[in-house]
């Protein structure tokens, strides 16, 4: 991984690379400073960045299906919404991470 870029005292900004790495309406995991994040790039092309860790059973939320609001657990279908990671079928909220594009290349931040 490339060096990340100090933004704030609380946030370190960490380039992922480009962002056709990934298909519009998946997700890839990455690890970052100790965190796994899965990010997802919408059919819209935005993205969002999660804990990429199922908070139910260690699900793999990256390999989750997504459609514009949520992503399924491929575990157990617990559902959580990409902008907040909070869980519609009572499962515990997932971490989000504000993530961007630079120039097509993904930047997230993490603490
Ligand atoms: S591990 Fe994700 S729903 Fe069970």
């Amino acid at each position: 991984m490339s060096a990340a870029v100090s933004t704030s005292a609380a946030a370190v900004a960490y380039p992922l690379g480009p962002v056709d790495q990934i298909p519009r309406g998946e997700g890839r995991a990455f690890a970052v400073a100790g965190h796994q994040i899965a990010v997802f790039r919408k059919r819209d092309g935005s993205l969002r960045a999660l804990s990429a860790v199922c908070t139910h059973q260690g699900g793999p939320i990256a390999d989750g299906q997504i459609d514009n609001s949520v992503v399924l657990c491929p575990l157990h279908l617990n559902a959580f919404e990409l902008d907040t990671g909070c869980s519609t079928t009572g499962a515990a909220p997932l971490r989000t991470y504000p993530v961007d594009l630079d120039d097509d290349q993904i930047v997230v931040y993490a603490a």
